[in-house]
């Protein structure tokens, strides 16, 4: 189905491709650009770029696991084994290449934000601050993640400590039921875990 998405990446080949992606995703990246031009305005982080980066994190969301394992050894990816298992975790890293394959888009923090927003990881800039957060506060999210209103208002005030704290709740949550966590996240809540205190 074509739609509107109304908002412009100033790359109309990426515009007509975001426009057919399934309507539940569109309306989640809409509402992800809204919530990254928010956070990157309060914390004077450029919006070009955040709004870029959150407009498009998801490019690659609807492709089916099986697809998306063939991209990424396509992309010459690194797999680790839990994205082996669970190979929706490729599509940050697949979206990225896509990005930059498909449309041109060599911004080094667009595709680093893109590639980290599910799991996060060290050492990011403010865009992947912005554009995970932009991600998380989503408020199809809320069944996920505890006090999403106090998790928006950190974010408003410290994005480090709010990414930290969907970071932790996240993670406890996968080691709780036995699961492995994603290496990426432990080392992103370990170095943000040093940063604050
Ligand atoms: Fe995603
Ligand atoms: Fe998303």
């Amino acid at each position: 189905m074509d739609q509107s998405i109304g908002i412009s990446s100033g790359n109309a080949k990426l515009d007509q491709h975001l426009e057919l992606l399934p309507p539940g995703l569109v309306k989640h990246l809409v509402r992800a650009y809204n919530k990254a031009i928010e956070l990157a305005t309060l914390h004077d982080v450029d919006t070009k770029k955040a709004g870029l980066a959150a407009l498009c994190h998801d490019i690659a969301r609807s492709i089916k696991g099986d697809e998306l394992h063939r991209l990424a050894i396509r992309y010459g990816l690194q797999i680790h084994p839990l994205e082996d298992i669970h190979r929706v975790l490729l599509h940050g890293p697949v979206g990225a290449e896509m990005l930059s394959d498909c449309f041109g888009i060599n911004d080094g923090e667009v595709l680093e934000a893109v590639r980290w927003h599910t799991t996060f990881n060290c050492g990011l800039s403010s865009i992947a601050k912005v554009t995970y957060l932009a991600d998380k506060l989503d408020r199809n999210k809320a069944h996920r993640f505890s006090d999403m209103a106090g998790k928006n208002l950190l974010a408003r005030n410290d994005m480090d400590r709010a990414v930290l704290a969907f970071l932790e709740e996240e993670i406890s949550s996968i080691v709780s039921i036995g699961k492995e966590v994603h290496p990426a996240a432990v080392q992103g809540r370990d170095r943000l875990r040093e940063l604050i205190y």
